[in-house]
């Protein structure tokens, strides 16, 4: 981090990025902890990361945050990342280390542990069976994150077969892939059902699952923020369960991104959550 009596500047790296939350979220934090900084969108082309990536530390930014199309593309231009991110295969903030050299980091599944804590204190990833539905870069992030964390037994349902069991394959023997037509089978016994697959997304068909074989006492999260509660969580609410949406990964991510940058873990408030809620 850099000395924290300059201006520090930080930002999103991404293409597009004009539909991004995270500057309300830092310029939120920066303002309440009285910091003197700001928080960018850079919408930078595939062909410009690399010109973009060297500029981060010669321009005296903290860091970034990194979304589509460059979370895998940034890798060989970084100094090092650490080994969550490798093994999920995909960066989404990058620390500027006092030398000057990169760190590239992936908060993203913690980030959704965090906000499932968050909803039930006494959850954690090893209390039981978890199901992750869907295999895209979302998925993966949460799945190493559960396995990183002590979850027994990561049941990852997908329509595409082969994606799922690509991520068991990297993230080891604790994944058991389950075919997308036996998705209700594998809801027996879990302590978490996640859904990371784009169903349920606004403009999107809802995700088809009975939850008559889920537990009520089985947290339910959702990683979609837009709506706020997709069908699944309304469903799961109306039958008892704890129910979380994407925003509390979104927000939890951020934490641990704005403390690597301005040394200081900012708090999620009530505040907080309504300026992003006006942004909807
Ligand atoms: P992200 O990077 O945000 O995770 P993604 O890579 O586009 O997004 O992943 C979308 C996920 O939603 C995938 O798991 C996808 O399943 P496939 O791997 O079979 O494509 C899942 N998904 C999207 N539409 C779906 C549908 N109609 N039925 C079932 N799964 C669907």
């Amino acid at each position: 981090m850099a000395d924290s009596n300059t201006f520090g500047v930080a930002g999103l790296l991404g293409w597009p990025v004009a539909h991004s939350r995270s500057p309300v979220i830092h310029n939120h934090w920066l303002a309440h902890y009285g910091i003197a900084g700001r928080y960018l969108l850079f919408a930078v082309p595939p062909e410009k990361l690399e010109a973009a990536v060297r500029g981060i530390a010669v321009l005296g930014l903290r860091g970034c945050n990194v979304t589509t199309p460059h979370k895998q593309a940034i890798f060989p231009l970084l100094d090092r990342v650490d080994d969550l991110a490798r093994r999920i295969g995909a960066v989404n903030t990058v620390v500027v280390e006092k030398d000057g050299t990169l760190t590239g980091f992936n908060n993203d599944g913690n980030g959704f542990i965090e906000s499932l804590r968050d909803a039930n204190p006494e959850w954690t990833p090893g209390s039981g069976p978890v199901l992750v539905l869907g295999a895209g870069g979302a998925a993966r992030a949460v799945v190493a994150s559960l396995a990183a964390q002590g979850a027994k037994e990561i049941r990852l349902a997908n329509r595409t077969l082969d994606k799922a069991q690509e991520i068991a394959d990297a993230v080891g023997p604790v994944v058991k892939v389950v075919r997308w037509e036996h998705r209700e089978d594998a809801l027996d016994g879990i302590v978490l059902l996640a859904n990371a697959t784009s169903l349920g997304m606004a403009g999107k068909s809802p995700l088809d699952i009975s939850l008559e074989r889920l537990s009520k006492t089985a947290l339910v999260g959702d990683l979609i923020y837009i709506p706020p509660e997709t069908p699944l969580l309304a469903a799961a609410r109306a039958r008892g369960n704890i129910t979380v949406n994407g925003l509390g990964l979104l927000l939890n991510q951020a934490r641990r991104a704005f403390n690597a940058w301005f040394g200081v873990m900012p708090e999620i408030t009530p505040a907080l959550r309504q300026a992003i809620a006006a942004t909807f």
